[in-house]
């Protein structure tokens, strides 16, 4: 085997954008409190948030605007972000900082391997994953993180009953998504077969959103329900 078919494929290019001064000194200020890393391995949830409080992750928060205005919003919830860049790791620590937030912790790493090493299986309230990249060319597809053993992952990490919302502003990776969730057998569509949900109020507008909407992009959101 070379070194090509041994790399992992991922869904994301990492990418050192500049941070700001803000970001900067939110790193600094912010992560020693609200950072988790691999290296803590599995976590006790009730620990880290030092309560008892349904939990629920975002993968890929991007900028984490949204994700700290859910947090501020549903304060009896805990939030775990997960993002790889680290501009995007800052703005949401100043956030915390800046809106006193206690509910929400972050790792800085691949989600899918923080979902594998540190999350307790049955333990999540929801995953939420807005706007994931579409990876739009075919021989790109295989990056996409919808994909059938990506949701086996997250059905593991679910509680009975938790909640997989996801959102798109590409329709050929929305019809994947439907696709992929509805032919596995432990979720059932929340709005009935094949359909999506109307966008949900609850669901801030994030920064991709903002875009894609300058744009005229449509918006798909699915919501599907650990049953099995
Ligand atoms: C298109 S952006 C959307 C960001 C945000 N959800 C929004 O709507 O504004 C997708 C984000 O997912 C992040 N991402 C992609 N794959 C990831 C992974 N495996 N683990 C953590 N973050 C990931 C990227 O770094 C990027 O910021």
């Amino acid at each position: 085997m070379n070194d090509k078919t041994l790399r992992t494929i991922r869904s994301f290019v990492r990418r050192e954008g500049r941070l700001t001064i803000g970001q900067e000194k939110a790193l600094q200020q912010g992560w020693p409190k609200f950072g988790l890393t691999l290296e803590q391995g599995l976590i006790d949830l009730t620990s880290v948030f030092k309560r008892e409080a349904p939990c629920i992750i975002e993968i890929g928060f991007g900028m984490g605007q949204s994700l700290a205005e859910m947090a501020q919003n549903q304060p009896d919830n805990n939030y775990i972000g997960i993002e790889v860049h680290r501009p995007g790791v800052g703005c949401l620590l100043k956030a915390i900082l800046d809106q006193h937030l206690s509910n929400i912790r972050i790792y800085d790493q691949d989600a899918v391997e923080v979902l594998k090493q540190c999350i307790p299986d049955n333990s999540l309230a929801g995953v939420q994953l807005f706007f994931p990249d579409p990876w739009h060319k075919k021989r790109h597809h295989k990056r996409r993180l919808v994909q059938p053993e990506f949701v086996k992952l997250i059905w593991q990490k679910l509680a009975h009953n938790g909640f997989f919302h996801l959102a798109t502003d590409w329709e050929p990776y929305a019809e994947h998504m439907m696709e992929v969730l509805s032919k596995d057998p432990g979720f059932s569509n929340s709005a009935g077969a094949n359909q999506f949900i109307p966008r949900p109020e609850s669901r801030p507008l994030t920064k991709f959103e903002q875009r894609g909407q300058k744009l005229g992009h449509g918006v798909w959101d699915l919501l599907f329900i650990k049953t099995a």
